[in-house]
């Protein structure tokens, strides 16, 4: 409160009953200021806590975080830019070709501070989990993968992948991109790629896939 408010107040409680409402007025308003400074405060407190992270985490593993090369910041500007990301690309020993992986890693790894807060946990709020520090909340991701194997060894038991189905194959790509917040789509498949292609089929699946879910 302002000296003058302060004085006012003061004079107001002079009056007695007469004056309540107005007094109460006065610290009403006053209440509402502080809810806003609170706020400012909040998200400033907040900033500098996610910096203090990006330090310590810069001198716990000696990379420059705040330095990432230029192809990464370029790179992260497209992800800042885009609501949803997907990734094209064949089936390379079981998995993403190790370009993607590359790309993943040095670009996300930029990305701290940007894509991604901390980890999630805070020795203050032990109730925040693990996974729970990403900061792209509302960007969606998608994969849309090629492969030589057929669908019966993703899906059944006793097939090549056990059951674990193409989502399973790719668990850890769907838990990287959720670790920064991001959703994730259901993955698009095309399947028997080298020995039986169906392009017709293939194309037409797709458009029927991203209509469903993008
Ligand atoms: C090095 C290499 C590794 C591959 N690994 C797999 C694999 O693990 N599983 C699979 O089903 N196909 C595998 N393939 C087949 C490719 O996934 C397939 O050729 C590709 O999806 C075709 O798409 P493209 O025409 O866009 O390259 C592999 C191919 C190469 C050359």
């Amino acid at each position: 409160m302002s000296i003058k408010d302060i004085k006012h107040y003061v004079s107001l409680a002079k009056g007695g009953i007469q004056t309540a409402k107005e007094r109460k007025e006065l610290l009403e308003r006053q209440f509402a200021n502080l809810n806003e400074q609170l706020e400012i405060l909040n998200e400033a407190h907040k900033k500098i806590k996610t910096k203090i992270a990006l330090y310590d985490e810069m001198l716990e593993t000696g990379i420059d975080f705040l330095n990432p090369n230029d192809k990464s910041k370029e790179e992260l500007a497209k992800i800042a830019e885009s609501d949803l990301i997907i990734y094209q690309m064949p089936a390379w020993w079981m998995g993403e070709p190790f370009i993607v992986k590359k790309y993943i890693d040095e670009v996300y790894l930029a990305g701290f501070g940007v894509l991604f807060a901390n980890d999630g946990r805070s020795r203050a709020d032990e109730s925040l989990k693990y996974g729970s520090g990403g900061l792209a909340q509302g960007k969606k991701v998608m994969l849309s993968v090629t492969w030589n194997a057929p669908k019966e060894a993703f899906v059944e038991s006793d097939g090549f992948f056990e059951g674990v189905g193409v989502e399973g194959v790719y668990l850890h790509l769907r838990k990287a991109h959720e670790f920064c917040g991001m959703q994730w789509l259901p993955i698009f498949m095309c399947n028997d790629v080298v020995k039986n292609p169906q392009i017709e089929q293939y194309i037409s699946d797709y458009k029927a896939h991203l209509q469903k879910y993008v």
